[in-house]
């Protein structure tokens, strides 16, 4: 051990206790301002606190329970004057979705960060070799940075609806928040368009990579080398991990994208109450997916040596690729010599390389 690994150790201990305080005390507030309120809204009482004698309760009552009227105007749901499963929705947005989402944004930061301080960076090996060897076409890289780049857009906006008013609201004003709320919103509805565009064509051209393989189980049992300095198992052009990653992008992305779409047109498929659980989900399962992503991210940038190039020169370097997809490696090393191999005989009398 070396004779600065000690204070280096005690500052990031330091580090991880102020931020994990941080967590619990932030998310103790964000439960009790946001979920006091909620709570105060079910339980069948009357809206506006209105006290009313014992015939105004029974009318109320009544209304509560969703009793129907007549209205000749065209939009017949105006005939409900009060449709109680709202406050319930109501009761889910600020409540366990608020909240819950929160503490996991903090979780699942603290997660990352605390796999950075055990591992630290995920470094090549045997280092660099010098050589590099195509991992992503254009086609393909186009295709996960389009995904990429409009899910970042739809999660910063679509955060902002969520937590927006009690975090950016205080600090920029309510003019500013409301012009910039707006434009996110409006931003979020065309997006979308990309994101499920981009979608549509990481399934097309990675779905085939991504069905089970004889190598998973080896890494499932080696949790991916990833925890300890261990060999890598071995792995074909994705492994188990990046499978499960794959996976659920598409699932997650086709619940956002259904969801969504009935958000953006709403009542064209769906009944109000649909309407309601059809918020919840894309809010729940756009969170989840946020979770997802910034482990994504920070494995795919900063947390391992050299991935990010495959995504951006779409090159990375053979030892890379030997060490963290020996299989797909041989495979393309096999047939590059096989062309090799062929190549004389297609076309003699061609300049050698
Ligand atoms: C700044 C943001 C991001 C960075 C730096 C990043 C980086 C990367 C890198 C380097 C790879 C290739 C890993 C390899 O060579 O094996 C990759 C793969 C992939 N990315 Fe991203 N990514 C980002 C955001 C996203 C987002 C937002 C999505 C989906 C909404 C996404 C979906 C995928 C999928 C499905 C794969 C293939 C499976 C896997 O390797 O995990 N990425 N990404």
């Amino acid at each position: 051990m070396s004779e600065q690994s000690v204070p280096r150790r005690r500052i990031k201990t330091l580090v991880l206790a102020v931020l994990f305080g941080l967590f619990a005390a932030l998310t103790a507030i964000t439960a009790y301002v946001e979920l006091a309120p909620a709570i105060a809204q079910t339980e069948g009482r009357v809206p506006g606190g209105t006290l009313g004698t014992t015939s105004d309760a029974e009318l109320w009552r009544q209304v509560r329970r969703g009793v129907t009227g007549t209205v000749s105007i065209p939009d017949q749901k105006a005939a409900t004057l009060v449709q109680s499963e709202g406050d319930n929705w109501r009761a889910w947005r600020n409540g366990p979705i608020y909240t819950v989402g929160a503490a996991a944004f903090w979780t699942i930061f603290l997660v990352v960060f605390g796999f950075y301080m055990l591992r630290g960076k995920v470094r090549i090996q045997h280092g660099k070799s010098g050589r590099t060897i195509l991992r992503f076409n254009g086609v393909e890289r186009f295709a996960h940075w389009l995904a990429a780049g409009s899910f970042i857009v739809l999660a910063v906006t679509g955060v902002n609806m969520l937590y927006g008013k009690h975090l950016l609201m205080p600090v920029i004003g309510k003019e500013a928040f409301a012009a910039l709320t707006e434009l996110g919103k409006l931003t979020h509805n065309y997006v979308g368009f990309a994101f499920m565009l981009g979608l549509v064509m990481i399934f097309v051209l990675w779905v085939k990579d991504n069905f089970w393989d004889r190598y998973d189980w080896g890494w499932i049992k080696k949790g991916g080398g990833l925890l300890f300095e261990t060999e890598h198992p071995r792995a074909g052009k994705f492994n188990f991990g990046q499978k499960t990653v794959f996976w659920m992008v598409i699932g997650g992305g086709l619940v956002l994208s259904g969801t969504g779409l009935n958000l953006l047109f709403p009542f064209q498929w769906a009944t109000l109450s649909q309407m309601q659980w059809l918020q919840a989900i894309h809010g729940t399962a756009s969170q989840v997916m946020c979770m997802l992503m910034i482990a994504h991210i920070y494995i795919g940038s900063i947390g391992m040596e050299d991935a990010i190039h495959s995504m951006t020169s779409g090159r990375v370097d053979e030892n890379w690729a030997r060490e963290h997809h020996a299989a797909w490696f041989d495979e393309v090393k096999a047939k590059e010599a096989e062309a090799r191999r062929q190549a004389p005989a297609a076309a003699p009398g061609a300049p050698a390389e």
